[in-house]
């Protein structure tokens, strides 16, 4: 049987893995996750938009050609629709029973795509995250932080077709552009919030990057007990 982890001090927790595409986290929450489990640590992992049967149905119309023509506001609220299914199907009920939820991004990823891509105000769609979360924040958010040529190296040597596409030829110069927003934007949010957020390098191997989120997310919730 497992010993009691409901002392551990990530227990119960909320940590979000954020950061442009091609960052490498999702590779880094399934290392992390690991490193949980080896403690004896129960967790959830959710991705955002989705994990919810609702929240996938949401997912195919933002992901997909059906979503062509979505207003940014529209697609905002989507994102935030997903999410607030999300929070009160899976992550409340996760965190109340003491599990650490790991997410896929959040909310990050709306102030980040939304806000400094899409031009929406960041105070605007932290107020809708308000709403759609009943003030759900995270406890903490990492943010894993590469350049967008290294990123976009990154996605084309997976052979992501999407990712190729963006950076093809002048006119997806613009995707660029938007593309450099949010990577600024996602790092300017730890500089706004340094009591909920780490911003960590992605530059390295993947186990070299997998030290450097464990030292910080242990001395994070050291200090918080
Ligand atoms: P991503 O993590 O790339 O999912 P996958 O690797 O499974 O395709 O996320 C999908 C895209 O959704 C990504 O380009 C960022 C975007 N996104 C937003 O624009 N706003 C949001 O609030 C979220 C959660 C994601």
């Amino acid at each position: 049987m497992l010993h009691d982890q409901s002392h551990h001090p990530l227990a119960g927790k909320f940590i979000v893995f954020d950061g442009v595409d091609g960052c490498g986290k999702t590779t880094q929450l399934l290392e992390f996750e690991k490193h949980l489990h080896a403690q004896g640590l129960e967790t959830k992992r959710i991705r955002e938009p989705g994990s919810t049967p609702i929240g996938e149905e949401i997912r195919k119309i933002l992901l997909t050609k059906r979503g062509e023509g979505l207003h940014i506001r529209a697609e905002m609220l989507l994102y935030m629709a997903s999410r607030a299914q999300l929070v009160f199907e899976e992550i409340r009920p996760a965190l109340a029973a003491g599990i650490t939820v790991l997410a896929d991004r959040y909310t990050s990823s709306t102030l980040a795509y939304q806000g400094a891509g899409g031009g929406l105000p960041a105070d605007e769609i932290r107020a809708v995250a308000g709403v759609a979360t009943e003030n759900l924040w995270p406890d903490l958010t990492i943010i894993l932080d590469i350049s967008i040529a290294s990123a976009r190296r990154r996605t084309t040597k997976k052979g992501n077709l999407h990712q190729i596409g963006l950076f093809q030829d002048r006119i997806e110069q613009r995707a660029a552009l938007y593309h450099q927003r949010v990577r600024d934007d996602f790092v300017s949010q730890c500089s706004q919030f340094p009591q909920r957020y780490r911003l960590i390098s992605a530059v390295g191997s993947p186990a070299v990057i997998h030290k450097r989120i464990c030292t910080a997310t242990d001395k994070f919730f050291r200090r918080r007990k």
